[in-house]
């Protein structure tokens, strides 16, 4: 998917976020564009070409709908640099996750790794970080610079436990879940706190949260089901860089011939579409997306205790964004 407002999901999710939402996207992408101008031809066209492939937006919109209508141009504009922000911080941690995990196609296109090398991912990911700060240095505020750097600190501890554990399949649920939360949830969360801080009142975080772990587990099973033109990734990446998630943790408790398999005998993409097929006969894909259910239950209920303070407008669109986590992967 290319682009906030490209599916009809997102088309309804910006109808309900309220009349401002789309120019505050726009305005969003507009600085997004800019963000790696003046550093180089090469490295600009990296960071241009990670940018304008498109993705979900998902998290510069989750600061715009926590915050809902600003009351102020100043505070738009505050806004809309913090959900670029976040959208930058993002694209960084996934031009060096592909480094990591040795991916080859992200959002339909060649990773910046298999196109550029190691060394021109780093630098392109690097760029896209330094130019996140850069846009929230604009304000005066401290809080949001907080914020993004711890968000990030746990994307660094997150990738560093992955590594930790890759390949031994026995790595327990409790550990696969702290990876999620510190990879993924944690920049969930933070882009609600912006948006909280922001125009918003109300604490969303732990909301933020809960999404973002349903979110990771996921596209965990994604991994293992997805084709390629649907998540514009290459399907079974997990398991051929090691990465044990819970579809994989699930059927080993299902399957004693998967119990039995060391992931390091997995070395082609032949061998790891055997192996996903291996584990979605295990139905432990099913169980998986109930486990993300469940975190998105508890978002919406956490929604519904502050639907009163939130008003219907941020209170729906919020909801549709739960909704849509899971809808993606049904
Ligand atoms: C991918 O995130 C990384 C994960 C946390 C699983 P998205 O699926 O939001 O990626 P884009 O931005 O839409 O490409
Ligand atoms: C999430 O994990 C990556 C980050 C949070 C940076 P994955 O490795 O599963 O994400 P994809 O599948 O590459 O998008
Ligand atoms: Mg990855
Ligand atoms: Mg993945």
């Amino acid at each position: 998917m290319t682009g906030a407002g490209s599916n009809p999901d997102t088309a309804q999710l910006l109808q309900a976020g309220g009349a401002h939402i789309p120019s505050a996207l726009a305005a969003v992408e507009q600085l997004l564009a800019e963000a790696g101008l003046g550093s180089g031809a090469i490295l600009e066209g990296h960071a241009r070409a990670t940018i304008s492939a498109g993705g979900k937006r998902l998290r510069p919109l989750l600061v715009l709908l926590v915050a809902g209508r600003p009351d102020r141009e100043a505070t738009a504009r505050r806004l809309e640099r913090a959900a670029a922000a976040v959208e930058l911080i993002h694209s960084a941690t996934l031009v060096h996750d592909d480094v990591l995990d040795g991916a080859v196609l992200r959002r339909g296109q060649p990773t910046v790794v298999a196109r550029g090398g190691r060394e021109m991912a780093t630098a392109a990911g690097d760029l896209l970080f330094a130019r996140a700060f850069a846009l929230l240095a604009e304000d005066s505020d401290p809080a949001p610079v907080r914020t993004l750097s711890e968000a990030c600190s746990g994307l660094a501890l997150g990738e560093l436990l992955q590594r930790a554990d890759a390949w031994d399949p026995t790595v327990t649920l409790e550990r696969y879940l702290l990876r999620c939360e510190l990879k993924t949830a944690r920049l969930f969360e933070a882009a609600c706190r912006l948006g909280s801080g922001g125009a918003g009142d109300v604490d969303l975080t732990g909301f933020g949260r809960d999404i973002g772990l349903a979110f990771q587990v996921l596209d965990d099973v994604l991994d293992v089901s997805g084709p390629a033109e649907r998540t514009g990734k290459q399907p079974g990446t997990d398991l051929l860089d090691g990465t044990i998630t819970l579809p994989f943790i699930l059927a080993r408790e299902r399957d004693a011939q998967l119990a039995q398999l060391d992931p390091r005998e997995i070395t082609t993409a032949a061998q790891a579409q055997e192996v996903c097929e291996r584990i979605a006969a295990t139905g432990a894909l099913d169980a998986a997306r109930e486990r993300a259910l469940g975190f998105v239950h508890r978002a919406q209920q956490l929604l519904g205790a502050r639907a009163e303070q939130l008003g219907a407008e941020r209170h729906d669109a919020l909801a549709l964004v739960a909704d849509g986590v899971v809808r993606r992967y049904s």
